[in-house]
């Protein structure tokens, strides 16, 4: 017997149904989507994140975060998320609507951050978590980032733009720690996580 055109129909219906589940019904789902006005406050979400954040998700994306951080609130009853005060509601697909590629991550062996822009508004914090997480998060296992900085000889006067350190870390007299632009714009990107607009699909 031929087994031929069975041998093909069975090829051909195997693409199919793949191609059906994962292009066709996500484009119908999610291809459309766009931005929306929120009715309480009027604002347009979500926009596209400034160009000092556009940036900094590269930084993000060069340097692992997403190796430790998640960037999705799970829903109620699905886990602890929202009770950790990760985010005030499940985080949707219109959340990730500007975002490419969309920094979703698996692991979470440091708190998720889709609102880490809610959760801490300090650039001075995230500067300092940066370049040694101990000086914010005493016992954090999180490596510190201080190829984002630079140590300069001081001026008479310190620089406007030197960070302010505790005394223990605190680099030798006569020289300080400014940041790079690198962690500059990484840290626009974190103050710009917010999945927080109170989206009619994620209550
Ligand atoms: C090896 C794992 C690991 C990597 C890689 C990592 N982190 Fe973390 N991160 C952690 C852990 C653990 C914590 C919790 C303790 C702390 O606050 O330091 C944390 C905390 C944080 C927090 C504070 C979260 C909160 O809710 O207070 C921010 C912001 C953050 N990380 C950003 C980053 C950024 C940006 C990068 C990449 C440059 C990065 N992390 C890379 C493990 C990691």
């Amino acid at each position: 017997m031929n087994y031929g055109p069975i041998i093909f129909l069975g090829v051909f219906l195997t693409i199919a149904s793949s191609w059906i589940g994962l292009v066709l019904i996500p484009q119908v789902q999610f291809g459309r989507q766009q931005e929306v006005k929120i009715e309480e406050t009027g604002e347009i979400y979500p926009t596209v994140r400034p160009g000092l954040a556009q940036q900094g998700m590269e930084i993000y994306k060069a340097n692992g975060c997403i190796y430790c951080h998640s960037q999705q609130v799970r829903p109620e009853g699905y886990g602890a998320d929202i009770a950790r005060n990760w985010g005030q509601r499940r985080t949707v697909s219109r959340d990730y609507l500007h975002d490419n590629p969309v920094m979703l991550g698996t692991m979470r062996t440091g708190p998720d951050l889709s609102n880490i822009g809610v959760r801490q508004t300090s650039v001075l914090w995230h500067l300092q978590h940066l370049y040694n997480p101990q000086i914010t998060s005493k016992g954090s296992i999180m490596p510190p980032f201080r190829f984002l900085f630079e140590k300069r000889k001081a001026g008479d006067k310190p620089s406007p733009d030197a960070l302010a350190l505790p005394k223990e870390f605190a680099p030798e007299p006569g020289s300080e720690i400014v940041p790079k632009p690198e962690a500059r714009a990484l840290v626009q990107y974190l103050l710009s996580l917010k999945a927080n607009a109170p989206l009619p699909e994620a209550r």
